[in-house]
């Protein structure tokens, strides 16, 4: 296990018990009657990701003094939506690997995957109608509807190599902040709409989603699949300019942009795009501009956190931020 592991753990034990409940509803929201079904729906059973979305719900929740019992069922939810997003989003990346196992496209094939993704979505909505407060339907069908339009402007813009920071942080932010500042958001107000910290919450979960991500496309362009635990150097397959290699490529010179352009789009670089990237630049300052935009974005998501009580939770939240910064899978 990778200190980040033990890390992780330590920092969500505090909620641990409720954690047990997100997983129980999750699995009950992944139960399958016909064979097939069964049988991908306990491939995503058996493999977990961080919780890391449940575990905002539930932190949030505790920092603002909510005590509503159905958080943890909130939290399950918000879950089995980022897992219908996963599922997906390994069909838009053509990724092999996730959660450390072979992705649902690879494992079977795009057709069973995104009709499993659109599965997971109807049965998160379907329980969100269930609850008491219809708070949750309505803040996770609004973050949804975001990350896809995260998802389509991404596909638009692939190969704009002199993408503006703005734009870039726009489809980070949908495709990822989006549900972190839900999931935030809910942990503060639900199930009401007028409680508490809701949107002090949403925009700290909004920095970290964000920071979150560009930390992920740092993993993408020199993370080790190995170690983050699924298919790496996609983006560069992909067409997808990260913000590392957007900062690389606005100071370079036109033979190294001409290098890079090559490395994202000669054929006989396919299947060796990222190794061929870091052979023809130095990522170097690209990601440390990247990590310091997320090191911003961190400061910025504590600023919100102080006019919180200072309780367990709140320290928590203030952790996490590092662990986002430093985590490596
Ligand atoms: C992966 O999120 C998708 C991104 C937003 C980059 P996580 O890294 O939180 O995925 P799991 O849930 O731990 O697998
Ligand atoms: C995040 O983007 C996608 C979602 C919000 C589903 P990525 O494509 O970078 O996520 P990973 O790297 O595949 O987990
Ligand atoms: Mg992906
Ligand atoms: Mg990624």
């Amino acid at each position: 296990m990778s200190s980040t592991d033990t890390r992780l753990r330590t920092l969500l034990a505090p909620v641990e018990a409720d954690l047990e409940v997100v997983q129980a509803e999750l699995g009950e929201m992944l139960r399958g009657s016909e064979p097939a079904l069964r049988e991908m729906l306990a491939h995503l059973t058996r493999f977990q990701g961080k919780r890391l979305r449940a575990g905002l719900v539930l932190l949030c929740g505790r920092a603002s003094g909510n005590e509503s019992a159905e958080l943890p069922q909130v939290a399950a939810i918000v879950e089995a939506i980022h897992l219908a997003t996963l599922v997906h989003d390994d069909v838009l990346d053509g990724a092999d690997v996730r959660r450390r196992v072979a992705s649902v496209n690879r494992r079977w094939d795009n057709q069973s995957a995104v009709l499993l993704g659109d599965l997971l979505y109807a049965r998160a909505f379907d329980r969100s109608t269930r609850l008491r407060s219809r708070l949750a339907s309505q803040v996770l069908s609004e973050a949804t509807q975001t990350i896809c339009r995260g998802e389509i402007v991404q596909a638009a813009s692939r190969y704009d190599f002199e993408m503006e920071p703005s734009r870039y942080e726009a489809i980070a932010g949908a495709k990822t902040a989006a549900l972190y500042g839900a999931a935030c958001d809910l942990g503060a107000r639900y199930p009401d709409e007028g409680r508490g910290p809701g949107e002090l919450l949403s925009g700290f979960g909004w920095r970290m989603g964000l920071a979150f991500q560009i930390v992920d496309d740092v993993l993408d362009v020199i993370g080790d699949a190995e170690v983050v635990g699924k298919s790496v150097g996609n983006d560069v397959e992909d067409g997808k300019v990260t913000l590392p290699v957007l900062h690389v490529y606005a100071h370079a010179e036109p033979a190294i942009r001409e290098a890079i352009r090559d490395a994202y789009t000669a054929p006989r670089w396919s299947g060796e795009r990222a190794a061929r990237l870091r052979q023809a630049c130095d990522l170097g300052p690209g990601v440390e501009h990247a990590l310091e935009r997320a090191r911003t974005l961190v400061e910025e998501a504590r600023e919100r956190l102080v006019t919180l009580p200072e309780t367990a939770a709140r320290y928590t939240l203030e952790q996490l931020g590092d662990y986002v910064l430093e985590r490596k899978w």
